[in-house]
């Protein structure tokens, strides 16, 4: 997850408006411009709760072009201190292209129904494993020392997260897609047998623990080392039980999250621009710090209404031993927004939602260490990845 990092900008304020559409249930973000720390032009989708809170100090922004200046360090802080919860969406690079919203896809969902795939429940969901989540995050928060996607070393965790999905799916099936920075997004497919649709399964590859350019230690095993196991568990048991849909089922690292959705915007313009036919996209991002006695699973639902009721169904139907919570998160508070921007539907099953009092304390610090997570919780998002992938692909 992110939240917005007001504490190095500078002094200029440009706020956009009416000639750009609002992103998501309009209103609730509204596209700025302005100078970063080395007076380079930013352009970002803001939370509109930051903007409030900049109108409330500043009087009134809601202008076309309005400019404020000589914000003081004081003011931005305090920006990031009222608005801790997520996000923006940095379209520096974009913002020659495409900066408004594409009209969503809308779809129907057939209703989720374990009986047409006793497998997973009679086969699948046991062959989950805590142990293997954990050696996971074990070399993704440890072996790196950052995985911050303007670090020096920020392509090196991108290349293991390759290797390894090119061991579970054949390296014929695994793609980098690159980014205007050095760490690239993974893709790993299973093929599908009988159509061109794409389901995807995705979490983020980067962390942070304040600044995505520093080389100091930022474990990120719960954001979102966590999300990263799931998907190679996953992948994992469809290929060991030889498992294909007829529609493809795409395994997405993203670089660059805690960026603004950087790594995730590159991919989902990039298959909208193709025309690519995404049914579903299931963003996880934090899964394991788990302090209940049950599992808790949130659903967040400020994105697709469609989409987001047959995944609290799912999540019913498959788990109705665990906990389900559904909580909203705001605009843009991880790669799920991505794809909605682009037009297609897209969930996002997380342990908390940003604003819940179970969130992570540690989150963004360098004590996001392994030592605060509970895989015995985290593998139900391993049979959720499955229960997801397969129903939306047969
Ligand atoms: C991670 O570090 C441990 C301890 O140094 C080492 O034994 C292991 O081989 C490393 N794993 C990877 C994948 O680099
Ligand atoms: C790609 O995945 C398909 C479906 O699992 C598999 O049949 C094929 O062998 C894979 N390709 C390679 C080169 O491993
Ligand atoms: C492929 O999909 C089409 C359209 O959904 C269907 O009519 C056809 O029977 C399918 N073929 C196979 C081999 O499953
Ligand atoms: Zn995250």
């Amino acid at each position: 997850m992110l939240w917005p990092r007001f504490s190095s900008l500078l002094a200029l304020v440009l706020i956009f408006n009416s000639v750009h559409a609002a992103p998501s249930q309009s209103g609730d973000a509204r596209l700025i411009q302005f100078k970063d720390a080395s007076g380079d032009l930013q352009t970002e989708w803001v939370p509109q709760a930051a903007l409030n809170y900049l109108a409330g100090s500043r009087g009134s922004v809601d202008r076309t072009a309005d400019i404020v200046a000589d914000m003081s360090s004081a003011a931005l802080d305090a920006i990031t201190s009222v608005n801790r919860g997520p996000g923006f969406l940095d379209v520096t690079e974009f913002q020659n292209t495409v900066t408004e919203k594409r009209a969503l896809k809308k779809r129907a969902y057939a209703t989720p129904n374990p009986s047409n795939y006793p497998f997973l429940q009679d086969t699948y969901f046991n062959q989950v494993s805590a142990d293997g989540l954990y050696d996971i995050v074990d070399v993704l928060s440890n072996n790196f020392t950052t995985r911050g996607y303007h670090s020096s070393v920020a392509r090196a965790p991108a290349l293991w997260i390759q290797q390894q999905f090119e061991g579970i799916v054949g390296s014929a099936n695994v793609t980098l897609v690159e980014n205007s920075f050095n760490q690239p997004n993974v893709i790993a497919k299973i093929p599908g047998t009988n159509s061109s649709e794409i389901v995807i399964l995705a979490a983020h590859l980067d962390s942070t623990s304040g600044d995505p350019g520093s080389e100091n230690r930022a474990p990120g095993a719960d954001d979102d080392a966590s999300g990263i196991s799931i998907l190679f568990q996953t992948a994992q048991i469809l290929v060991a039980n030889g498992y294909q849909g007829s529609r493809t089922i795409e395994f997405h690292a993203y670089a660059g999250e805690e960026g603004g959705l950087l790594g995730s915007q590159t991919v989902a313009r990039q298959y909208a621009s193709d025309g690519a036919e995404v049914v579903a996209m299931l963003q996880m991002d934090m899964v394991a710090y788990q302090p209940s006695d049950k599992p808790v699973l949130t659903v967040l639902t400020d994105t697709d209404a469609a989409l987001v009721a047959w995944t609290q169904d799912l999540v019913t139907a498959y788990l109705s031993e665990d906990t389900l919570h559904t909580s909203t998160c705001g605009y843009a508070c991880s790669d799920h927004y991505s794809w909605e921007d682009n037009g297609y539907p897209a969930v996002s099953i997380d342990e908390s939602g940003p604003y819940d009092s179970s969130l992570n304390p540690y989150y963004h610090t360098m004590q996001d260490t392994i030592d605060h997570l509970d895989f015995d919780k985290a593998v139900e998002f391993v049979k959720m990845g499955l229960a997801f992938v397969v129903e939306q692909a047969a």
